[in-house]
């Protein structure tokens, strides 16, 4: 496909665009760099993006360069130091002061004497105490025919630094003789990135576009004063090649897990609920007919928030202590206890989305439903394998007219096959606010163990009087992060959420089916056309707290 070059001009950033003039058949970043004036981290950030988008290729070199250190650069200026003092004794001998000068500094001289003697051509003596160096003929021959070596390389380069592989065995082996000399010179490797304009970039630069009236960016005070009208700004570039990214984005396995829960919900009808996640005891505890010296309500088992909230209108509270206290006109005698507002009032993270439940049954009154909920709630738990301190359960009720605990036992039956889970049984439990009330339990067929999936009941009258609901209510609470596990194959809910869970299990696992088994179950009729899921999410505990 053609590149359109406007649409691709358009899109420049401005640091390319500052770059685009000094782009060559073929240059380096460090021309760049001083051609454009912009920070070697500018050109390479614009490159890069040249890259990208096919307009320029870089290819970096590396070459050894011979570079001159601090004596060096007096050597290539004024000679070697060994070389001078031999010229300087050509009239005659000379004491160190008299060789002594500013570009011959006297640590020089000094080192030089090992060198000249080494080679034969001066002596060194002691006169009147002084130093005094006098030329030997082998000197006096180097000087006057120009026959040392070291010195022949300064004569022949001139400037530095040259690059070591353009030199012939002779001139390296000086080089390597001169490095080892304090601070002379020294062999560096060099990285230099070679920017070759490629036939996108040629046909970009020969466009000789315009960019004068492309603004950058929108800001406020052009909309404000309308003068964003009429320019053209820069364009994103959708469709610059970028390097593939390995991993995409996955929604967590618990999350899908909820939304699976959710799916099935919604497929049999139920409608869905919402509610706080900070409650008042009211509607958490006092609701439902769970008495106030309930162990729940203990700091061991609920986050207090450590304030109060509103309680809600004054009928209903009056209702609701009446059948605390006396069991109201439900036909119980209540617990026989005072009732204290003040307990209602204090707030907490809920305990249980049965607090929603309530909410809505309160607000729908006697009529028939469906409802169901997938709820973040919090206990007060040592966190450990199978206990998290927040989790999420997915709450569910049916409200209606000839309900049965088959009803209940059915729809249970229903939900689970759903999710492919069929080995269920029963068991009996207790609820402050159901009776009766009912687990169920699931058989893991790999570690030939019973779990408890579900905690349910018909709820009390006691718990309903107060919202004049003469119906009756199946409900129930499950662990949706115990469905989550058993989606998932895992048993250790660290394994599932939280900080130990494997990146790449989340990044790369396959997302479990929702109707892994559509209703295989003989489930009654009616369950079919009337039942609520739902699920006790204490996913955490082998044995459902029947206390909430
Ligand atoms: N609230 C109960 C729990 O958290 C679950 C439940 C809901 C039980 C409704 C019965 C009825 O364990």
């Amino acid at each position: 496909m053609a590149v359109d070059i406007q649409e691709m001009a358009n899109s420049l950033s401005l640091l390319e665009r500052k770059l685009l003039p000094y782009l060559k058949e073929e240059t380096t970043v460090q021309e760049l760099v001083s051609s454009s004036g912009l920070q070697e981290v500018e050109v390479n950030r614009a490159l890069m993006w040249f890259r990208n988008r096919e307009i320029v290729s870089t290819e970096i070199v590396e070459k050894e360069l011979v570079v001159l250190s601090e004596n060096g650069e007096l050597a290539s200026q004024f000679g070697l130091p060994e070389f001078r003092i031999l010229t300087a004794l050509l009239n005659g001998p000379k004491t160190l002061s008299q060789l002594e000068s500013d570009s011959l500094p006297r640590p020089e001289i000094m080192a030089s004497i090992g060198v000249l003697k080494s080679k034969q051509s001066a002596t060194v003596s002691r006169v009147n105490n002084n130093i005094q160096l006098e030329l030997l003929p082998a000197g006096k021959i180097l000087v006057e025919n120009n026959l040392y070596e070291p010195q022949q390389f300064f004569n022949n380069h001139k400037s530095f630094p040259i690059e070591f592989h353009s030199l012939d065995e002779k001139e390296r082996s000086i080089v390597k003789e001169l490095s080892r000399r304090k601070n002379m010179l020294k062999v560096e490797i060099q990285k230099t990135t070679i920017v070759r304009l490629q036939p996108l970039g040629n046909q970009l630069i020969s466009a000789n576009i315009d960019f004068s009236n492309l603004e950058e960016q929108l800001s406020d005070t052009m909309l404000k004063n309308g003068s964003w009208k009429g320019k053209t700004f820069r364009t994103y570039d959708v469709k610059s090649p970028v390097p593939p990214l390995g991993l995409r984005g996955r929604r967590h396995p618990a999350r899908e897990a909820n939304n699976i829960i959710r799916d099935i919900y919604l497929k049999m009808g139920f409608q869905e609920m919402e509610g706080p996640w900070v409650e008042t005891c009211f509607w958490c505890m006092d609701s439902m007919w769970i008495p106030q010296d309930h162990p729940a309500r203990d700091v061991q088992d609920t986050f207090f928030i450590g304030q109060n909230g509103d309680l809600p209108n004054p009928e209903l509270v009056e209702k609701v202590k009446a059948v605390h206290e006396t069991g109201g006109d439900s036909g119980s005698t209540g617990y026989q206890k005072p009732w204290d507002p003040e307990l209602a009032k204090q707030l907490v993270l809920r305990t249980h989305s049965t607090a929603t439940s309530f909410r809505y049954l309160n607000k729908i009154g006697n009529v028939d439903g469906k409802y169901f909920y997938v709820a973040n709630i919090f206990r007060n738990e040592a966190v450990d394998a199978t206990h998290l301190a927040e989790f999420v359960q997915a709450e569910g009720f049916v409200i209606g007219d000839n309900l049965t605990l088959s009803d209940l036992m059915g729809f249970i039956r229903e939900f689970y096959a759903r999710l492919g889970i069929t080995k269920i049984r029963f068991k009996p439990t207790y609820n402050p606010y159901t009776e009766p009330s009912l687990e169920a339990h699931y058989y893991d067929e790999q570690k030939k163990k019973w779990y408890a999936l579900i905690n349910s009941g018909i709820f009390r009258p006691e718990s309903l009087a107060p919202y004049g609901i003469k119906k009756t209510v199946i409900a129930w609470g499950m662990g949706a992060s115990r469905v989550a596990a058993i989606l998932n194959n895992k048993n250790n809910l660290r394994e599932l959420v939280g900080p130990t869970v494997s990146f790449d299990w989340i990044a790369n696992h396959k997302t479990p089916t929702s109707d892994l088994s559509e209703t295989k179950n003989n489930v009654s009729e009616k369950l079919n056309e009337s039942i609520v899921d739902g699920v006790q999410t204490n996913e955490n505990k082998s044995n459902f707290r029947g206390d909430l």
